[in-house]
């Protein structure tokens, strides 16, 4: 087996520490779990089959040490025993339906999986009888939107237009409705548990083919030298490489395992605020690194509704976790972008791009 260990993330720490994923199979779960297995924790992953061509999952599957589970998280019998007989020390929760246009076509699997799936997973806990750390990842865009300048905070109010907005500003709720009920922080000595939900910005990076992301649909289109279809070039978004918020969850997990009451509720993770960019400065950042490519402008008043301007908040990141961006969107742009050209023409396979990019992250944290 292929495996590295190369990374400085949250600096050994989790070496030895048995670590629950679920969504292992999707773009930020590989990333995880590469960096965690690289790091030496035994791994348990809970998802279904990896749903894009190519899969980064599958691209990198042979240097993973993990053991995967394919099944449904609306399968609340199967997760729960998935969980209990691993017992493990952390949970990082990502399996979703993650993407806002498909949630207008599948609305009731998306409210589904990703309401229900997160109550079937802290339902679960509430069974494991050990100490366990929980990260639930939701979303940026679980703030009620008001299409204004200013950054959303933590204690902003939760909304949600779009089905997937609204599933994960619902599951924000259920979160917290688990940590007062059954977890709270004033009876940690009895349920040893913390749960904490973070919110990560519009995340980009190697590996991601999804379909109707921004980065996806543009290197599709450079591949088939076809014209780039923009559809929303004002919208605003907090981009940022997807090693950022992950170093953010791990960080965060690793400080509540430590301090298990200091860390518990939501966390934003984002970029600077000079990173709050327009679609259309990341599409041509990306044109630009590729070397070529023609962006096609397609403003469709009769689209479905996408929010036009959002924004992050990260004081609470920077002050009570020392978590900060480290690098900005052109760089974040031209490190993705490059990570597709090599693996598209064939020079590099994904596990060695992905390495690379951890190596030249780690190099970016102070140790
Ligand atoms: N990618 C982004 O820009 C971004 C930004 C903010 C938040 N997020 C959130 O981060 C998490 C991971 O995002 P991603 O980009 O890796 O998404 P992804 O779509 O690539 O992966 C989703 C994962 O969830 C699993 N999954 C979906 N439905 C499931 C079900 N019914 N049962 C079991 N597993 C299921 C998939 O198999 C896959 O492993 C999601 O919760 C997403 O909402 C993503």
């Amino acid at each position: 087996m292929d495996k590295m260990v190369t990374n400085n993330f949250s600096a050994g720490f989790f070496k030895g520490r048995k670590v629950f994923i679920t969504g292992h199979t999707g773009f930020k779960g590989a990333w995880l779990s590469y960096i965690l297995s690289g790091a030496g924790a035994f791994l348990k992953g809970y998802a279904l089959r990896p749903g894009t061509k190519p899969s980064l999952f599958e691209e990198i599957e042979a240097s993973l040490e993990i053991d995967s589970v394919f099944a449904d998280i609306n399968d609340y019998q199967h997760l729960e025993d998935a969980l209990l007989s691993f017992q493990p020390d952390i949970v990082f929760h990502l399996a979703a339906q993650s993407l806002v246009r498909r949630s207008y076509q599948q609305p009731i699997n998306t409210f589904e999986t990703n309401i229900m799936g997160t109550a079937n997973l802290l339902q679960a806990l509430t069974k494991l009888q050990k100490k366990c750390v929980s990260v639930l990842i939701t979303t940026d865009k679980v703030y009620e939107n008001k299409e204004w300048l200013y950054p959303y905070r933590e204690t902003d109010r939760l909304g949600g237009s779009d089905p997937y907005s609204a599933s994960k500003a619902c599951a924000e709720l259920v979160i917290n409705s688990y940590r007062q009920s059954f977890f709270h922080p004033s009876k940690q000595d009895v349920h040893n548990k913390s749960i904490v939900s973070v919110r990560a910005g519009n995340v980009i990076g190697g590996g991601d083919w999804s379909e109707d992301r921004l980065i996806p649909d543009i290197v599709r289109s450079l591949v088939e030298q076809k014209d780039i279809a923009i559809r929303n070039p004002g919208a605003i978004r907090p981009w940022q490489h997807v090693l950022e918020p992950i170093e953010g969850y791990l960080e965060l997990a690793t400080a509540a395992h430590q301090h298990p009451t200091q860390f518990d509720g939501a966390w934003n993770f984002g970029p600077a605020t000079e990173d709050h960019l327009a679609v259309l400065s990341v599409a041509e950042m990306a044109v630009k690194v590729w070397g070529s490519g023609t962006l096609d402008i397609q403003e469709n008043p009769a689209a479905v509704h996408e929010a036009g301007l959002l924004k992050l908040d990260i004081s609470k990141a920077r002050n009570n976790l020392n978590w900060k961006p480290r690098m900005n969107t052109a760089k974040a742009v031209d490190r993705t972008i490059n990570w597709y050209k090599s693996f598209n023409n064939r020079t590099a396979s994904a596990a060695s791009l992905m390495e690379s990019d951890i190596v030249y992250y780690s190099s970016l944290i102070p140790r």
